[in-house]
């Protein structure tokens, strides 16, 4: 059975203001279906088949088949990307997740700084992520397709910062495109759920 390109979890325009329809449009509709596409293709007949994503995505790194590895993880990156962001998000997280970026970031504005330094920071195509390990929480960076998951770390969010996400809308200015996400998109209900399911699980 196929990997699923799934709908955005909501409308087009529902970022508007921040992120346009337009770019929603290319950047769902074009890039991460292609990426699901590609991988389709290739995975058509091998021993991928069936395989859930996230095995797919292991399995094919640890094998160095770089072509199965990097549209995986793209089409997983992609979808838990749409999944950070909302258009109805509360400003601040609450409960263990909120205790917990207290702990590492000192306050909410030291975890938007700290956020918001390390994908400025990241030299060309990749994606920026809140984590969680038995370290506790981190900001990491993964260049290209790179995805947390084959580095054994639980990703609670993530911006992609290759160019298609932004460029559109914010041309070179990289920065403001992270203003956007990190004071008016992020999805804490989804933070807050992954962060439970790895507290529970750990
Ligand atoms: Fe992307």
């Amino acid at each position: 059975m196929p990997i699923t390109f799934s709908d955005l979890p909501y409308a087009a325009d529902a970022l508007e203001p921040h992120i346009s329809a337009r770019t929603l449009e290319f950047h769902h509709g074009k890039h991460h279906k292609a990426y699901v596409e590609k991988l389709n293709a290739a995975i058509s007949g091998s021993r991928y088949d069936d395989w859930p994503i996230e095995d797919i995505i292991a399995a094919a790194h640890k094998a160095s088949e770089v072509g199965v590895f990097n549209n995986a993880a793209q089409a997983w990156n992609h979808s838990f990307l749409w999944n950070s962001m909302t258009p109805n998000g509360r400003d601040q997280p609450t409960g263990p997740l909120a205790d917990s970026i207290k702990e590492c970031f000192d306050d909410l504005p030291g975890f938007r700084t700290s956020f918001k330094r390390s994908a400025l920071k990241q030299f060309g195509s990749g994606w920026t992520w809140l984590v969680a390990s038995a370290a506790g929480l981190d900001i990491v960076n993964t260049n290209n397709a790179e995805s947390p998951l084959i580095h054994g770390v639980t990703p609670l969010l993530t911006l992609d910062v290759w160019e298609h996400a932004y460029y559109l809308d914010f041309q070179n200015k990289r920065d403001a495109y992270i203003d956007a996400f990190v004071n008016n998109l992020i999805n804490w209900d989804f933070a807050e759920k992954n962060f439970e399911a790895y507290r529970l699980a750990a």
